[in-house]
């Protein structure tokens, strides 16, 4: 199930949320979800109830920066994009977090496929619910654009949703 009318989870501990953003390589399509859903928890004033963390699937990058084109765009549109520190999936990352949300399919796959707490991303996208954000790292700077306009909008809704969830609207 991946529609938009699908409810978050409920979290494992009442009252907070650990949220996980899982793609390949962890240094530009989930560490820009990770700065921006940050960013609009922050905003929603969850910051003390919300946990962000991301991560890759891969291992090719861990320890290491984002993507300087994805930094790049982050930091024009006003985010920090200095803190991300690329890290690779582990399995407890399945047991502890309320929620996964994978970047495209083959991230779903890698998780073990859609169950309750494990979704796409963009399954909160009031656009093109359920598609994939799709791989920048071989394109051009169009590519990272495009993932940041559905980061942002799949973020404003889904900090949306934790407020409704939380109790917090
Ligand atoms: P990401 O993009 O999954 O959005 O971080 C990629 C980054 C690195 C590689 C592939 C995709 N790579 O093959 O190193």
């Amino acid at each position: 199930m991946t529609s938009a009318s699908a409810p978050l989870p409920p979290p494992r501990t009442p009252g907070r949320y650990r949220l996980a953003v899982v793609c390949l390589g962890n240094i530009c399509r989930s560490p820009m979800a990770h700065v921006v859903l940050e960013q609009r928890v922050a905003e929603a004033g969850l910051a003390d109830a919300v946990e962000v963390t991301s991560c890759g699937t891969g291992g090719w990058h861990v320890g290491g920066p984002m993507d300087d084109r994805a930094a790049a765009t982050l930091t024009a549109a006003g985010y920090d994009a200095t803190r991300h520190r690329a890290r690779q999936l582990t399995p407890d990352w399945l047991e502890d977090r309320d929620l996964l949300l994978a970047m495209d399919e083959t991230n779903l796959a890698e998780l073990g496929g859609a169950s309750e707490r494990v979704r796409l991303f963009r399954s909160f996208d009031p656009v093109g619910t359920g598609g994939e954000v799709p791989d920048p790292y071989y394109g051009g700077d169009d590519g990272f654009e495009e993932v940041l306009a559905m980061v942002e909008r799949t973020s404003t809704a889904l900090a949306g949703a934790l407020q409704h969830l939380l109790g917090r609207a």
